[in-house]
């Protein structure tokens, strides 16, 4: 039982263009807490007609919200984040019982939510446009930027408030209006939000949340002609469709997609730094992020000492329910997800990892799979050319540089790479050479609201974040004046 100091916070309920709407009122869609398999509540399964007033109500709030000031905007995102951060606890509650993380992890992603509002809060003012020497002299040209239009967002389950406000405050601030589909596993962390986002003083209209069968709202959204940009971070393979399916419309895209990060340790590294950064990295949310280390890359002079510290450290994490005091690892979000932890797993055993801990499901309940760590694994392994999404080390020792790189780019993901070393030169050497769109070098933990995030190759395209983020949403208008006299 949620124990909320605003019990309102927590909606059974789609946000339909400043609303709260339960579809046609009896088709609904179960939501289960992954820590017990218990169901924690319900939201309405929308028709496609609900989808689409959704989608026109955030066409006529464009039209008005679109001239308002970028200041005007920015208050209201500010005030929205001084609301989530008043009602933290409650936030942090609904989205450790609908997902799992523990209690000061889902504290600790409230903040990173908040903080995409606060920057593009400020950044809304600085929208700015640029003038360019004519080549006439009786000519003027300006560029300008406008708001690009109604936006989609898809949102994924891993961060159900950080993906949430990622996307939704800098298309608010560039002068967007948003249609937010959830993930269906963690309807309930966004639906809170717009609660706040009302009291904030967003325009009905400006935000809605639309709840149901995914294929269903994303053929709506895709399909509109109104809708001009798709925000979507999930998989690879619903990424390349949703890509394809935006040509129709010619729809702005940007894609935040899986990763399959390595972790290089080489034999110059600090192995206290070393190890401390595969756990930021490997076990925040159980694992279950794009930019965790999938594949560690271990030079053989330290390959020994970093596997004995990490695995004793993984030996000390303690599992459980994520309300429970002390506890540093939650749940898989479903049963799906512990069986591809499973089958990865048991691949690389057959062809001859050698597991140091876990290996098996943890007891703490239906969906828990223990912090695992394996070495001997080698690129014919499954498990290091799929996303694990789950707490699994998964070793392979190299011997020098020349091989870490070549193993480090042989995927097709690009999003999140990280290495260890001392070498000044080969800091330079090494990041320049890798194939991704975010290096951490001697770090871990690499993701803030300053720097644009975002892959390359099949991880997918544009930044989230940042002074760039807001880019994504808005649009470079070219004015030629002629004939000045
Ligand atoms: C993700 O897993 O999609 C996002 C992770 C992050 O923002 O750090």
């Amino acid at each position: 039982m949620l124990k909320l100091q605003r019990a309102d916070l927590f909606r059974e309920a789609a946000y339909v263009g400043g609303e709260w709407s339960t579809g046609n009122g009896h088709t609904w869609v179960p939501v289960h807490n992954p820590a017990t398999g218990a169901q924690l509540g319900r939201v309405p399964s929308l028709t496609r007609a609900n989808v689409e007033e959704a989608i026109a109500s955030a066409n006529a709030a464009f039209a008005q919200y679109r001239q308002w000031t970028g200041k005007a905007r920015g208050a209201v995102l500010l005030k929205w984040a001084s609301l989530m951060l008043e009602h933290k606890n409650d936030l942090a509650q609904i989205m450790t019982a609908e997902q799992g993380k523990p209690l000061r992890e889902a504290q600790g992603e409230i903040d990173y939510a908040v903080s995409f509002l606060e920057w593009f809060g400020e950044e809304a003012k600085r929208v700015y446009g640029d003038t360019i020497p004519a080549p006439r002299g009786n000519q003027r040209i300006t560029v300008i930027r406008q708001p690009v239009g109604v936006c989609a967002a898809i949102t994924p389950w891993n961060f159900p408030s950080g993906m949430v406000t990622r996307k939704v405050a800098p298309a608010l601030a560039a002068g967007c209006t948003v249609v937010l589909k959830p993930a269906p596993q963690t309807p309930f962390s966004a639906l809170a939000l717009c609660v706040l986002a009302e009291e904030a003083g967003l325009p009905k209209g400006a935000l809605s949340v639309v709840t149901g069968d995914a294929v269903e709202i994303g053929a709506a959204l895709i399909e509109s002609e109104t809708v001009r940009k798709l925000s979507f971070t999930g998989s690879t393979a619903v990424g390349k469709k949703l890509m394809a399916a935006c040509a129709g419309t010619v729809k702005k895209v940007s894609l935040e997609l899986g990763g399959n990060a390595p972790f290089i340790v080489f034999d110059d590294a600090n192995l206290d730094q070393a190890v401390q950064g595969a756990i930021a990295s490997k076990f925040r949310n159980a694992g279950q992020t794009c930019v965790c280390a999938n594949r560690f890359l271990v030079q053989a002079g330290i390959h020994d000492a970093f596997v004995e510290r990490l695995t004793q450290a993984v030996r000390e994490m303690r599992m459980g329910h994520g309300t429970e005091d002390g506890v540093t690892l939650g749940p898989l979000i479903d049963d799906a997800a512990l069986r591809k932890v499973e089958r990865l797993v048991a691949d690389a055993r057959s062809k001859g990892a050698s597991v140091h801990a876990g290996g098996e499901r943890h007891p703490a309940g239906p969906s828990f799979y223990a912090p695992t760590v394996l070495t001997d694994v080698t690129d014919t392994m499954s498990i290091t050319q799929e996303e694990i999404f789950g707490p699994v080390v998964a070793v392979t020792r190299f011997t020098d540089e020349a091989e870490a790189l070549t193993l480090a780019n042989a995927t097709r993901y690009g999003l999140a790479a990280y290495f260890y070393t001392s070498d000044l030169n080969r800091s330079i050497r090494v990041t320049e050479a890798l194939d991704f769109g975010i290096v951490g070098v001697n770090e871990g933990a690499i993701s803030t609201e300053v720097a644009p995030f975002g892959g390359v190759k099949e991880s997918g395209f544009g930044k989230e974040g940042s002074r760039y983020g807001i880019d994504e949403y808005s649009e470079r208008k070219y004015v030629c004046l002629g004939n000045v006299a």
